[in-house]
């Protein structure tokens, strides 16, 4: 018998206040038609001033333990992939563990940007097939209005704020593609890109969180390529194709780079899970974001073979499949 990761629960969290684009044609030189067009973005939802990244990873991972029926000491860890912590330290996972009253565990963030959940992903299969876990939270949350320049047109219409959670867990299987649970996962990273997609502030610079910069055109374009070969290498470990795939959940971060993905694989559209129009980019929250609403409309079901793909700032990307 082979050792599996499974998912055993899910859930997600978004702030309550939704903006529209509309919003931001009173303040900038922009339109809900220019958003849209480039995006695929229509609406994305803004934490409050009171609410923290821990906050919503709170939400997710309650909503992620209910739906497992598990309670917080049930698991033995929680990995949160954030770029937008409460604090420079400690970390949000720990802050999560005090307001889940978790008691026993560990927990730690992890930071890949937008591939944040991807990493944090492949971590927690590496753990839990090495015998260091038998179950973990793992989270994606990020508040990215709090990094936002909100006179630079060409980034502050793009983020949105939420989180997404997964309880993984103990499975077994024959060791063949038709198992259940974790099958395969590719990590990538170069860092060539830095200057691509950055925060310009940090402890060891400015002592300041920083603003969000990036050139989103030559992104767009390292987007589609990088995203099809790392997809087509985790499928390739396991002897698999876009073919054999019942639904992409990609990142967030743009409708034409998750169709240009979907294409160079010959994987119809409506095999894509699309949040992208009512989150934004939610960074390193897109992916759970979108299994969550992915489950919760009936489309992802038990049995399903899922291919979770991302890229983000350093660049970092990857991508894991899996079978629901
Ligand atoms: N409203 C109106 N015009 C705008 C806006 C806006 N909000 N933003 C930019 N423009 C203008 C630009 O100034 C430019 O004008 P110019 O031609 O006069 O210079 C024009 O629109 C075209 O700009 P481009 O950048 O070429 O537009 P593009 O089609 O590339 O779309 C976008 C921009 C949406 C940012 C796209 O490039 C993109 O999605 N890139 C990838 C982003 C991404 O993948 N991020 C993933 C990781 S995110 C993370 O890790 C945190």
């Amino acid at each position: 018998m082979t050792r599996r990761a499974l998912v055993e629960g899910v859930g997600h969290y978004l702030p309550e206040r939704i903006v529209p684009n509309s919003e931001f044609e009173k303040t900038l030189d922009t339109s809900d038609e220019w958003i849209r067009s480039r995006s695929g973005i229509e609406r994305r939802h803004f934490a409050a001033d009171d609410e923290t990244t821990s906050d919503l990873a709170m939400h997710a991972a309650r909503a992620a333990l209910d739906s497992a029926g598990l309670a917080p000491d049930d698991v033995d860890g929680i990995i949160v992939a954030t770029s937008t912590p409460d604090l420079t330290f400690p970390s949000v996972a720990t802050m999560l563990q005090q307001k889940l009253g978790m008691t026993r565990g560990f927990a730690f963030d992890l930071q890949a940007v937008c591939a944040g959940f991807v990493y944090a992903l492949s971590t927690a299969n590496a753990m839990i097939l090495s015998d260091q876990a038998e179950r973990l939270l793992v989270i994606g949350a990020e508040t990215f209005s709090r990094i936002m320049d909100w006179t630079d047109r060409s980034t502050c219409v793009l983020f949105g704020d939420g989180a997404g959670a997964v309880v993984l867990g103990p499975g077994e299987g024959d060791g063949s593609a038709a198992d259940r649970g974790i099958l395969s996962s590719d990590l990538n990273s170069d860092g060539r890109y830095l200057d691509m997609l950055y925060v310009d502030g940090g402890v060891s610079t400015t002592g300041t969180a920083g603003k969000l910069r990036m050139q989103g055109n030559p992104l767009f374009r390292q987007a589609v390529e990088k995203l099809t070969t790392t997809a087509d290498a985790a499928l390739g470990k396991i002897g698999l194709t876009g073919q054999d795939i019942d639904w992409i959940v990609p990142h967030q971060a743009n409708i034409r780079i998750i169709q240009g993905t979907a294409k160079k694989m010959e994987v119809p559209l409506d095999r894509v899970i699309l949040t992208v129009q009512d989150h934004g980019n939610t960074s390193a929250a897109s992916i759970p974001l979108a299994l969550s609403v992915g489950v919760a409309e009936g489309r992802i079901k038990p049995g399903d073979l899922v291919l979770t793909e991302a890229i983000g700032g350093g660049l970092a990307w990857g991508s894991v499949v899996l079978r629901w």
